[in-house]
């Protein structure tokens, strides 16, 4: 570790894997009811343990984007964290809700979970994923703020990397997609549409240029290729996750109403959605073999020697 602050990611880390193990849990009993009809019924109902499953989904996931983003961006930055004191009460404040909310979920009947946090004040609840009673929306929204606003002051203060810049805009689209959540119109069409705002434009969206972020760092360190060859692919992929995905939402439209030409956006766009995953997987890759780096950079032709040892390292077909 470079930086001292960049410590506070580990707790995140840690609460990730955890909520990853109760998922998995959860997973199971799903499948297990699935074939035993009545396995731990009445205690754990079908729809209890999916809604408990694909939310803890969630929080791990967002546990693990804000201990990567606190683990990352010092060392992009080249300087400590803005606050590592508020990382840490980030951390609990979060884990604590997330803790309450699933006790919420097992403990009581989702209608009087509804009735008991509020949601007659604004109906937030209900939908697949944004299941979340009000108080952990709200929640939501307020650590996700002072964890951006932790994040950005700390790239402000030092370097401003690609990487950085790019994850960043992966964490505020993230914050902004999630204010849909709170929008829940009683026409059935306009709700599925702007659900789909959070949901698609988060997993197809802000999601991969996050992924991607963090696979262009990790790549950084663990093969030492040129910064400036990994950069130029995230910008391909940031292109073409945001025209795909963005579009691509219409996969999720062809049958709630709205109007037909989404069948075609939709339908194009969304067979166009794997690219910005294959130019991840395979481009990055590529970008670290000798072979494609040489044609591609000049870098390559100017140090033939680190050139020579990674032909001798990598294990790719292009190098043999
Ligand atoms: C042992 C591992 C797992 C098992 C047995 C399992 C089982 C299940 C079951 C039975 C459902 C409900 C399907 C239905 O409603 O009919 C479900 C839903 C879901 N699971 Fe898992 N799961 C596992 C791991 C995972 C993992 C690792 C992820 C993602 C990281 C995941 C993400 C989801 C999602 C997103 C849904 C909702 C799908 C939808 O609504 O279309 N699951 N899972
Ligand atoms: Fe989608």
């Amino acid at each position: 570790m470079q930086y001292k602050s960049q410590a506070v990611a580990k707790p995140y880390f840690i609460a990730a894997i955890g909520l990853f193990v109760g998922q998995i849990l959860f997973g199971l009993i799903l499948g297990l009811q699935y074939v035993l009809g009545d396995f731990l019924f009445p205690a754990i109902p079908f729809n209890v343990a999916r809604m408990v499953h694909t939310n803890l989904l969630i929080v791990w996931l967002l546990f693990g984007f804000m201990g990567g983003a606190y683990y990352m961006i010092p060392e992009e930055s080249e300087t400590e964290l803005f606050s590592p004191k508020l990382a840490l009460a980030l951390f609990w404040i979060f884990l604590v809700a997330g803790a309450l909310t699933i006790v919420g979920y097992l403990a009581v009947p989702y209608a009087t979970l509804a009735e008991l946090t509020g949601n007659n004040l604004l109906e937030t609840m209900g939908r697949e994923f944004l299941e979340q009673p009000l108080p952990t929306k709200l929640g939501i929204v307020v650590v996700a703020l002072a964890f951006l606003f932790n994040i950005t002051m700390t790239v402000l203060k030092g370097k401003k990397t690609s990487i950085s810049i790019v994850l960043l805009l992966g964490l505020w689209g993230l914050a902004v997609f999630f204010l849909f959540s709170f929008y829940n119109p009683a026409n059935v069409v306009l709700d599925k549409f702007f659900w789909w705002w959070t949901v698609h434009l988060w997993v197809e969206g802000v999601w991969e240029l996050i992924l991607g972020a963090f696979l262009a760092f990790v790549l950084i360190k663990t093969t030492g290729v040129d910064r400036e060859v990994i950069e130029k692919w995230l910008y391909v992929i940031v292109t073409l996750t945001l025209i795909t995905g963005i579009i691509g939402t219409g996969h999720h439209y062809f049958w709630i109403g709205t109007p037909e030409y989404w069948q075609w956006w939709g339908s194009i766009f969304s067979a166009l959605e794997p690219i910005p995953f294959f130019a991840m997987t395979v481009a990055y890759g590529a970008s670290c073999t000798p072979w494609l780096r040489s044609t591609t950079t000049r870098t390559a032709r100017r140090s033939p020697r680190r050139t020579a040892t990674w032909l001798s390292m990598a294990p790719t077909p292009w190098s043999t």
